[in-house]
């Protein structure tokens, strides 16, 4: 069900000091920031030749990733995306293993205009999975 890798989503303190580390010290092609008012983000996208890194910065009073920075202070690994097809058809799936998906169930569009949900860490070996549909 799952396809490619779409990106490795990483919270960071500060962006800026991200972003230029990974283009001049880890010499990667960064993108320019871009706010996500209804994800409560601010994102850099890191392009690499197999996928993308995302870099997550709280945007706003109640970002998720304020809570996650304030336990991890020097940044982290936040969440992995996974491809797939049609994502309703897979939530449907998750759900029947009893998976349980965040929010209402209902995909919101995500940083690259594309319909996402995200699954439970408690259920994915302790790891926040972003389903993203890629036609
Ligand atoms: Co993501």
């Amino acid at each position: 069900m799952i396809g490619r890798l779409n990106h490795v989503a990483i919270a960071v303190p500060d962006l800026e000091a991200a972003a230029s580390q990974y283009r001049d010290v880890l010499g990667a092609t960064v993108g320019s920031p871009q706010d996500e008012p209804a994800h409560g983000v601010r994102v850099v996208f890191v392009d690499l030749p197999n996928t993308k890194v995302e870099f997550l910065h709280p945007l706003g009073e109640d970002s998720p990733i304020a809570a996650f920075l304030a336990r991890h202070p020097a940044g982290g690994i936040h969440h992995v995306c996974y491809e797939v097809g049609d994502i309703v058809a897979a939530r449907d799936h998750l759900l029947q293993h009893g998976a349980r998906v965040l929010g209402d169930g209902t995909p919101k569009i995500g940083a690259h205009g594309q319909p996402v949900l995200f699954l439970h860490p408690k259920d994915f070996t302790g790891t926040l999975i972003e389903l993203e549909q890629v036609a």
